[in-house]
């Protein structure tokens, strides 16, 4: 097989989202990221946001009118009883997952929860059973698992073209203003690196090697008493090891570097956003593959849609089982780290 057809086999590994069937969608939280979400879903689906729900009618009409035109306004409480509404988006601070996603589970609606899926493993049981009692569809909003550069790197890894992957090293560091109220610096909202964005290196390293036989975890907290910046080390039995390092307090570029036997694969640019990967064999070769689409949550948003209409209460690409053990190496990490958040 030459390279270009290599190529073609792995880019059908991510279908189009265009291709999935449509669904009606609720946001539940008119923040930052939920107009990221239903401007892909506008864009890039063929499903809409037909409602929102927000804690104030006047951000919630403004957000509509900017992101989903024609969309009803509520709310949570309304949101989730909006028959329209078929799946709902849950976009609020990580502290409040488990409550809005109970909320939405409790009114018969499917649910995609956005990452971390709850504050700890603890809370993440208690909506998956709920979910399960109600025979309703739950994932946790780990967008890049469904990208096209990821299921490419992964159709690569699965055909040996690197050999056996020993090591994955993952970054994922972002300098955010010092504000003791945003949800990234308040223990109250869950904050720190970790659930916000080292989640994206960790569950990337379990993606393509399981579940870790050792989590060790070290670094230092903000003022507030939240995870500033940290080293953490993976250990999967004799075989891998992976090594993450975030924060809340530098503009450090994202990257992954997956090691092989035979090779390795770099991603380029932003590694947890649509982008594109080299790859490097102990031969000399070196092959560069570009994927760059625009944002990239229409890929999960449209497994939510395809999942659902196959009756599926999980999807096989972040499975409930795979939400609970990223949890726990979550839990691991941060008691380590001594960030506990209140009422834990
Ligand atoms: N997938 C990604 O690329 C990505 C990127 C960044 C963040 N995220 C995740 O998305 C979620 C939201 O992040 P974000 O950056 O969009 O946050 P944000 O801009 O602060 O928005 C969060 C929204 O939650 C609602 N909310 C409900 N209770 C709240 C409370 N007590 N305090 C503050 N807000 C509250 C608010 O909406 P209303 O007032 O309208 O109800 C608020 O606008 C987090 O889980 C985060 O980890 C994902």
């Amino acid at each position: 097989m030459t390279y270009g057809e290599l190529m073609i086999s792995v880019l059908d590994a991510a279908p189009d989202p265009m291709s999935a069937p449509a669904i009606g969608w609720g946001v539940l939280g008119a923040g930052r990221i939920a107009g990221s979400f239903s401007d892909a879903v506008g864009t890039s689906t063929r499903s809409r946001v037909v409602a929102v729900g927000s804690r104030d009618a006047g951000r919630g009409r403004e957000f509509a009118d900017k992101h989903a035109p024609g969309a009803r306004v509520g709310s949570y409480e309304e949101l989730v009883a909006d028959p329209a509404v078929d799946a709902v988006y849950v976009a609020t601070p990580h502290s409040h997952h488990r409550d809005h996603a109970l909320l939405a589970v409790a009114a018969g609606k499917h649910v995609l929860v956005e990452k971390a899926f709850t504050r700890n493993a603890a809370e993440a049981v208690e909506v998956l059973n709920a979910a399960r009692r109600a025979g309703v569809f739950v994932m946790e909003a780990m967008k890049t698992r469904h990208l096209p550069h990821v299921a490419a790197i992964r159709a690569l890894v699965a055909r040996g073209e690197i050999g056996d992957v020993v090591s994955v090293t993952g970054n994922y560091q972002v300098a955010f203003p010092y504000d003791e109220t945003s949800r990234i610096f308040d223990p109250a909202l869950a904050g720190g690196a970790l659930l916000d964005i080292g989640v994206y290196p960790v569950a990337f390293a379990m993606d393509l090697l399981g579940v870790p036989d050792e989590v060790r975890a070290t670094g230092f907290l903000t003022r507030t008493g939240v995870d500033a910046q940290s080293a953490i080390a993976l250990r999967f039995g004799e075989r891998a090891v992976a090594s993450v390092t975030t924060s809340v307090q530098s503009p450090s570029p994202t990257s992954v570097t997956i090691g092989g036997t035979a090779g390795n694969i770099q991603i380029a640019g932003h590694a947890f956003a649509p982008t594109g990967f080299v790859v490097e064999w102990a031969d000399g070769g070196r092959k560069e593959f570009d994927g760059f689409v625009e944002d990239g949550k229409q890929y999960e948003a449209a497994e939510v849609a395809r999942c659902i209409a196959a009756g599926a209460v999980e999807s096989a690409r972040m499975s409930w089982q795979d939400t609970l053990d990223l949890m726990a190496v979550l839990d691991a990490a941060r008691g380590q780290l001594g960030v506990v958040y209140p009422g834990e």
